[in-house]
């Protein structure tokens, strides 16, 4: 893959069937909004110099293209959208965790195995021996797979370094990434991911290394640029209300903007503690309360749903995404892509499982995918919609009705992701037909 560069020659893509501008309301969409895409029929794109030059039927944008000498692209029978924003991935891990999903499946749970040494400690040592080389080319192979998908724009955590050198090695990871991919990567610094096992016991425990994160790895990620956001995992297997308060309060005084992994395995508090800091996101959310419910709903901080966490550890319960989007929360979609708890980096799966689970409308999930997710990485001002201005981040999708992007689900609908103009990723795929 190649770095984000131009498209020299302006692109038109034509007799969209549907095309799905996401435009209007304002951002980030609550309630009703959600369900509203903004569909051009028969529609029709024009792209230059990696942005979005103008939208809307193709009868009165075909002059301009011609007059323009784009490369047409005819989108007959086919979805035009906005590229996914995956806002929340733990991109950069070594190996897999496959041996835990086997463990699982005979019965033990994620907390016993982490509690036990494996899970995110077990991703640590893995990471640790890595060469940055070998990093990269792991990363790399997935983010060709995320765009293949029709993902544009994806976060990136650090989390499994848990320590000076390796949280900051991870950076520097997504900083390589980022030169060689043509997708665009938001950096996270998620050191307070887990207690390192050197600070078990009578290694001092989470006091200290809490200190480690505040004291150098804060300063030192903000002081090179190398992270745009802080986030933790508060949990009773991992950070505690207060230890997660004080990173994110450093990280904020840093310039660092707060995300937290909050109420994943246990109510905590945190998804409170995400609107008083007026957090980017709060995520997972599994175990929310009602009144933290109603709090986050009424807040700007997004409530993050990552679905697929909870299909991969087999839980029957979701995060009640409904009475999210009935309160007027800012819900958002995302894979989660990890080793442990979320191995898909499919946001078309993401979107059925939020369908079918969680009783989103189609069209309330793919708003959660784009714009509202653009919006959690502070870049709704440059993707998540169609827009004349915006960067040309499109996804084309073998189908002829957006619904059936998560009503079939399980296969990639996908045909062609555009970055900035460029297309960055064309495939040949059936279109599935309805039977006659
Ligand atoms: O989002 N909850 C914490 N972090 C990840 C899991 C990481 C792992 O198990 O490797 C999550 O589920
Ligand atoms: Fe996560």
């Amino acid at each position: 893959m190649s770095p984000a560069r131009a498209n020299p020659r302006p692109l038109f893509l034509h007799h969209a069937e549907q095309l799905l501008t996401l435009a209007g309301p304002p951002v980030p969409r609550r309630r009703a909004d959600l369900d509203n895409l903004g569909i051009v029929h028969n529609g029709a794109l024009l792209m230059a110099e990696g942005k979005i030059v103008a939208v809307g039927s193709t009868r009165d944008l075909r002059g301009e293209a011609q007059r323009r000498k784009a490369r047409a692209i005819d989108c007959s029978g086919q979805v035009v959208m906005p590229g996914f924003v995956d806002s929340h991935t733990h991109l950069v891990f070594a190996g897999s965790r496959v041996d835990d999903y086997d463990e699982r499946l005979r019965g033990r749970t994620y907390e016993e195995i982490a509690a036990a040494g494996g899970g995110i400690a077990s991703s640590a040592r893995l990471l640790r021996d890595a060469s940055p080389r070998a990093l990269i080319a792991q990363a790399s192979a997935v983010l060709r797979q995320m765009a293949a998908h029709g993902t544009t724009t994806v976060e990136v955590k650090s989390g499994y370094g848990l320590d000076v050198v390796n949280e900051i090695k991870t950076l520097g990871v997504i900083r390589s990434l980022q030169k060689v991919s043509p997708l665009d990567l938001v950096p996270t610094l998620l050191a307070a991911h887990a207690l390192p096992p050197e600070y078990r016991g009578q290694g001092g425990g989470a006091g200290a290394y809490i200190d480690l994160v505040c004291e150098r790895l804060i300063p030192e990620a903000a002081r090179h640029h190398l992270a745009e956001f802080v986030d933790c995992f508060c949990e009773t297997i991992a950070f505690s209300l207060d230890d997660c308060r004080r990173v994110l309060t450093t990280g904020q005084k840093a310039g660092l903007v707060p995300r937290i992994h909050a109420e994943q395995l246990s109510a905590t508090g945190a998804a409170r503690l995400a609107v008083e800091l007026n957090a980017a996101s709060a995520d997972h959310l599994d175990h929310l309360t009602t009144r933290d419910l109603r709090t986050l709903a009424q807040s700007n901080v997004a409530a993050s749903l990552v679905p697929g966490a909870n299909f991969h550890l087999g839980l029957r319960k979701y995060p009640r995404g409904r009475q999210l989007i009935k309160a007027g929360a800012v819900v958002v979609l995302a894979t989660d892509f990890n080793p442990g708890t979320s191995p898909t980096l499919n946001m078309q799966f993401v979107l059925a499982l939020a369908c079918d689970a969680m009783r989103f409308t189609p069209a309330e999930a793919i708003s959660a995918a784009t714009i509202n997710a653009a919006y959690s990485v502070r870049r709704h001002h440059l993707c998540g919609s169609l827009e004349p201005g915006k960067q040309a981040d499109v996804a084309v999708m073998a189908v002829d009705d957006y619904r059936k992007i998560p009503y079939y689900f399980g296969v990639n609908h996908c045909v062609m992701a555009i970055k900035r103009g460029r297309v960055i990723s064309p495939r040949t795929v059936t279109r599935i037909t309805d039977f006659p």
